[in-house]
């Protein structure tokens, strides 16, 4: 699996120490991920590792070891399970003395925090300010789904009985506008049904018209179809596009100096230019070319 996610079309990939590693398999792990991080080769431009959660015995053994032997090529490091602002802090302070001690950029390695409990939900915005290294907040359905006590076993889907609505709105919207209010990425968490790629769709669509950045993926068929989601459509691109020229023309001395101008049936005005930029920042990180106009 290390072998085969180098090739991998995604954004990021990460060697797990936590969740999918058995506890009798931990050091074995750590050691595995530790060599292949050294050897390095991943297509995808950020590489991480996610480590144990603090409340365990491996936490530090798992950062320590992976640092000092790799660290050059580690680009952050996914914390599991956040509840407190300190865990985070934790984290920032040893990465500090290792990057000290072995001679790393200051500051070059992120965190990656999931929020994927009750009391890390309720402290979500504290957490969100808690170090520079923060980069991004994921979602973890599946601990949070345990966390509450929300019926039902299959991860990220609607909790039966829970039939109108979306269960998981309130926890994907309370982590988007943390993350938003400290400039960091917000990540959507796993679908666990690996062989339900429309299922898969479904739920990536759902968080990237909330806003989301990504979504984890577990399986190489879920890449494809993720980047494809949280790209945003060539019409819309398009339009963000025709947006921005429309506005910069009316705003500008010969058109007017006009802070509200019509294009086609829609009025647009500054707020109009500022979710154009979303979607135009989001189309270009995604390599999308504007079609071309008559
Ligand atoms: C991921 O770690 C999850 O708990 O969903
Ligand atoms: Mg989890």
């Amino acid at each position: 699996m290390v072998e085969k996610s180098r090739g991998l079309d995604a954004d990021e990939v990460f060697l797990d120490l936590e969740d999918a590693v058995a506890p009798a398999a931990k050091d074995d792990a750590r050691t595995a991920v530790a060599a292949a991080l050294r050897e390095g080769g991943w297509h995808a431009p950020t590489v991480g590792v996610r480590v144990n959660d603090w409340s365990t015995e491996w936490t530090y053994r798992d950062v320590v070891d992976v640092v000092t032997s790799a660290g050059a090529n580690l680009d952050c490091v996914v914390l599991p399970k956040v509840e407190t602002p300190h865990h985070v802090a934790a984290l920032d302070l040893l990465l500090s003395q290792l990057e000290r001690a072995h001679g790393l950029d200051k500051g070059r390695i992120g965190i990656e925090a999931q929020i994927e409990s009750a009391r890390g939900l309720v402290q979500v915005d504290a957490i969100a300010d808690a170090s520079k290294r923060l980069q991004t907040l994921v979602f973890g359905p599946a601990d949070f789904m345990a966390s509450v006590n929300m019926r039902g076993l299959t991860v990220g889907e609607r909790p039966p009985g829970y039939d109108d609505g979306d269960a998981f709105h309130h926890a994907h919207m309370t982590i988007l506008v943390a993350a938003r209010a400290h400039d960091l990425q917000a990540i959507d968490g796993p679908y666990l049904q690996v062989r339900d790629v429309d299922g898969f769709r479904r739920q990536a669509r759902r968080t990237a018209a909330l806003g989301y950045d990504g979504k984890w993926v577990l399986h190489p068929d879920q890449i494809a179809v993720g980047n494809e989601v949280f790209a945003p459509s060539q019409h819309d691109f398009d339009h963000a596009t025709d947006i921005l020229a429309a506005y910069d023309a009316s705003t500008s001395e010969a058109g007017g100096r006009r802070g509200a101008v019509m294009l086609g049936d829609e009025m647009i005005d500054e707020a109009s230019r500022k979710m154009a930029l979303v979607v135009v920042a989001k189309a270009r990180a995604a390599g999308m070319v504007r079609s071309s106009t008559q």
